[in-house]
């Protein structure tokens, strides 16, 4: 099939390279020339495992094709999907809906023939009507179909996400439509994937409640973590022994610092915001918001208690910065949060981060971006790990600490505390 993805981003350049892989021809749009003119000339933009070759590999095969010219794309392809974000809006917590609604005025612009416009960005309930309005403004209704496909895929696993999915969700009031998502995706679906279909507005609220949920699970096992501090509990024998239960599950319920990246908070606030629309309180979710940013707070202060309230002049080295391993994306991680403070506290820190040096932190005095774990470590009074990036699991800290002591505080409990102890180290974690 051909097909066109607009916005090249985390979305659309996994999902475009991933459906080029599986034999289809895909346009990548981006209105930012400067993205187009690097991954045409074999760079690539974002972090994100195996996306490289992938890219490579199917550029090369010309399945792959990264242009700024949405006009040509959209003649040239029976079904669109609309991969642009859906940030937090400026003025209050609901989900920026304007790049959605210029793309899709874009797109109708160049409708020559009958397309599938489908939106895979994170939308709130009732926007496909707004993108089909949209549309109607230029272009008969028997010339397109608006439906949704919520995209579940994770930064760090973007690819074998897209692979092996666990459901590929379909919102469509129109039967054949859905038919042709369901041979775009065929190839998966064979391969074991649930293929889910239901209608526009249900796929949209899918999305959100299921980002929502995940991000409740997290808030849950960090609250319950607080508790297991007070009463001498291990987390993770909680987590273990709730987890078996299969009717609550084992994943997402490891216990850490607030959820973070470019998807948990901004849904959990937008869901808030539709519910506010429709009258109908989702207080359970406005109540995981408040818990996730108190989070922040308790892990700051436990922090300050570790160096009983001395924060001035101690060097504190940070692993990892990224709100979770192998991505580079430093949307709304909870470290945009703790390293400013402590710096503002008086902290010269180091940090590391596998995925490189983050703009966020540049304009900081006294914070610096060292290139490994070594030389982050030196000299430090304090080693917080903050990211759970495979390269911080096997550390040897004995090395680390020959010319000086430092206490840790392990934010993503990969080591244990009896071992540590037995090695000398003044080690803290989480729920433990
Ligand atoms: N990042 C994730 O892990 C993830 C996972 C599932 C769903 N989502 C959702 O997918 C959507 C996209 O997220 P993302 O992280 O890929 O965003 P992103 O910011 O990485 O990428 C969006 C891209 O769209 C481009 N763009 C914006 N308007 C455009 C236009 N009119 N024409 C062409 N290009 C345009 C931007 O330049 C940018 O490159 C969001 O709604 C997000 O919530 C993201």
């Amino acid at each position: 099939m051909k097909l066109c993805m607009i916005g090249a981003g985390y979305v659309g350049l996994v999902s475009g390279a991933c459906f080029a892989d599986l034999g289809n021809t895909v346009y990548c749009v981006d209105k930012d020339l400067d993205k187009v003119n690097m991954l045409n000339k074999g760079k690539i933009p974002i972090y994100e495992p195996g996306l490289a070759e992938l890219i490579k590999k199917n550029y090369s095969s010309k399945r792959l094709i990264f242009t700024s010219n949405i006009g040509h794309a959209i003649t040239h392809s029976d079904i669109i999907f609309l991969c642009v974000g859906t940030p937090t809006s400026k003025n209050n917590k609901s989900a920026d809906l304007s790049y959605v609604y210029k793309a899709a005025s874009e797109i109708s612009k160049f409708i020559n023939k009958f397309k599938i416009i489908v939106t895979k960005s994170t939308v709130p309930v009732t926007t496909g009507d707004k993108i089909e309005k949209i549309i109607l403004q230029k272009k008969r209704k028997k010339l397109f179909e608006v439906i949704s496909n919520p995209e579940f895929l994770r930064e760090g696993e973007a690819i074998r996400d897209f692979r092996f999915p666990d459901r590929i969700v379909i919102g469509s009031n129109n039967k054949n439509t859905t038919r042709k998502l369901e041979a775009l995706y065929e190839p998966l679906i064979k391969k074991g994937a649930t293929f889910f279909a239901t209608n526009r507005r249900g796929a949209e609220i899918i999305k959100y409640a299921s980002n929502a949920f995940l991000a409740t699970k997290i808030s849950y096992i960090n609250e319950i973590a607080n508790l297991c501090e007070k009463t001498n509990v291990n987390i993770e024998d909680v987590s273990i022994g709730m987890g078996l239960d299969k009717r609550i599950g084992s994943r997402f319920l490891r216990a850490g610092p607030a959820y973070g990246g470019s998807c948990f908070p901004k849904d959990t606030n937008a869901l808030t915001v539709t519910g506010d629309l429709y009258k109908t309180n989702l207080s359970i979710i406005k109540t995981v918001i408040k818990s996730n940013a108190k989070r922040k707070k308790i892990l700051i202060n436990r922090i300050k208690q570790i160096l009983s309230n001395k924060i001035k002049n101690k060097k504190i080295a940070i692993l990892g910065v990224t709100f979770k391993p192998n991505t580079d994306d430093m949307r709304e991680s909870s470290s945009l949060v703790v390293i400013p403070y402590l710096q503002k506290k008086g902290a010269i820190i180091n940090y590391y981060d596998p995925s490189g040096k983050k703009k966020e932190f540049s304009k900081l005095k006294n914070v610096f971006f060292c290139k490994s774990i070594e030389t982050v470590s030196l000299k430090a009074d304090l080693i917080i790990i903050h990211t759970e990036w495979d390269e911080f699991k096997s550390i040897d800290f004995r090395k680390l600490s020959k010319n000086k002591r430092f206490k840790i505080y392990d934010m993503r409990n990969l080591y244990s505390p009896k071992k540590m102890k037995k090695l000398g180290f003044n080690y803290f974690s989480i729920g433990r």
